[in-house]
């Protein structure tokens, strides 16, 4: 069984992260989406909203499961009996810091691999940081995040159900 683990905050998912799952899924038999708990952070969903949003958005892709974690993402792959941890590159600017969490990943768990899928062209420039500020001023956002995450940002940021 070839397991991988796509870690991250999402808050919330993009389009750009389901594109990465989508075309994991095709890669790997098993692919668990881990969603960090991390208690130093405010995030804008709760890890559980975080979590039902994306089992929502990947309910029909069969092999793919999403959980919360806390604490090492390399710690989360081996609980999961994972190999493989996969991350999403947009553009030069996301290498340093990948860079540096795949080495540091690699020295204290030299049995997990991470491997990095490309962004797709279309959502290239695309972020959960963006997305957010676009949603705060209303703006349409269904080029960016499916339906169902559209719906809870209004309702998180606008207090409306439009
Ligand atoms: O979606 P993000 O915020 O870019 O994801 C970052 C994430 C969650 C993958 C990273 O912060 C992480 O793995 N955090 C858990 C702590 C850890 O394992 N850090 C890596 C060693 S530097």
């Amino acid at each position: 069984m070839h397991k991988a683990v796509y870690p991250g905050s999402f808050d919330p998912v993009t389009n750009g992260h389901l594109d990465i799952i989508r075309r994991a899924s095709i890669q790997f038999d098993e692919v668990i989406v881990g969603v960090l708990h991390n208690s130093q952070k405010t995030p804008l969903f709760s890890v559980e909203e975080r979590v039902n949003m994306i089992k929502s958005i990947t309910s029909d892709i069969p092999n793919v499961s999403v959980q919360a974690f806390e604490g090492l993402s390399v710690n989360f792959v081996r609980s999961c009996g994972a190999q493989v941890i996969i991350r999403g590159l947009r553009a030069i600017t996301d290498f340093e810091y990948e860079l540096q969490m795949a080495q540091t990943n690699r020295v204290m768990a030299p049995d997990i691999d991470t491997m990095f899928l490309i962004t797709s062209l279309e959502y290239a420039y695309l972020s959960s940081t963006t997305v957010k500020e676009v949603a705060s001023f209303g703006e349409d956002l269904d080029k960016f995040v499916q339906p169902i995450v559209a719906k809870a940002l209004r309702r998180k940021l606008l207090g409306n159900e439009l």
